[in-house]
């Protein structure tokens, strides 16, 4: 039975891969109508030293299956050997989110990212500071496994979509650039978009000529660039000294 739901929704839905995963997206309201351990006193072992709070709701969702079945839902298997399925918000609902206003935390743009792990650092991140969202533009899946396995299932505690550059949410336009005004000198407003570029070859030209303002991280001479999951967190970090969400 829980197989054959898994395999009907399994096209559809998002791949909770790992304990961390499913407890991040209990915990910000995910519908999960499909979960699994190869040992499910000792995931719900797990939720009582970590996450007493899902403890009740896990011990609902976990269905126990044999390994070999557990191997065959998943991609790769996870050290914890769990895994759900969850119900991917609506693209409505999600561009609702981004787009009120006042907006209380910035929204992050990564402008066309290449590196799936990247963008699951940058989501958790997001997720951390209370920022509004993510937005990516480009071809990158913000909702792929990858993605979601390296955001640690936190894709539900911030709004994520893939946008074109000319659909931005509204608000004004920080980009992070080595060329840039040095970013100790400015105070990020709550409605900002902070937007990054590229891996391999930073900011489009499309995103650098609609941008309010070109903002520098504190960097040594010599040095080319920072990572682009490490820029974010240093922006969010800067943002957040001006009071801004997190434990807010
Ligand atoms: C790995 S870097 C891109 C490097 C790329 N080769 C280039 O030519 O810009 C990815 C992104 O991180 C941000 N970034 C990295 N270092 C930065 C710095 N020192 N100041 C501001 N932004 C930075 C920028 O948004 C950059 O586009």
């Amino acid at each position: 039975m829980t197989v054959t739901s898994w395999h009907r929704l399994a096209g559809t839905s998002v791949l909770l891969d790992g304990f961390h995963a499913l407890k991040h997206a209990v915990r910000f309201g995910a519908e999960v109508p499909v979960a699994v351990a190869v040992d499910r006193q000792a995931a719900l072992a797990l939720a009582d030293e970590l996450a007493p709070d899902v403890r009740d709701a896990l011990d609902a969702l976990l269905t126990e299956v044999p390994e070999p079945v557990y191997a065959s839902l998943v991609p790769r298997p996870h050290p914890t050997a769990v895994a759900a399925l969850a119900v991917r918000p609506s693209r409505a609902a999600r561009l609702e989110q981004l787009a009120r206003t006042p907006r209380t935390a910035p929204v992050v743009v990564l402008d066309q990212p290449r590196n799936l792990g990247n963008a699951g650092a940058v989501i958790r991140l997001a997720a951390g500071f209370g920022a509004t969202g993510v937005v990516t533009t480009g071809t990158l899946d913000p909702w792929h496994p990858t993605v979601v396995r390296g955001g640690a299932g936190l894709h539900f505690a911030t709004a994520v979509e893939r946008l074109g550059t000319d659909g931005l949410p509204p608000g004004p336009l920080f980009a992070l650039d080595p060329e840039g005004d040095d970013i100790r000198g400015v105070q990020l407003p709550d409605d900002a978009l902070l937007a990054f570029g590229s891996e391999r070859s930073g900011l489009s030209p499309e995103l650098r000529s609609r941008a309010d303002h070109l903002l520098a991280l504190p960097m040594r001479p010599q040095v080319s660039s920072y990572n682009l999951a490490t820029s974010v967190a240093m922006a969010l970090y800067h943002w957040s000294l001006g009071g801004g969400a997190a434990g807010r």
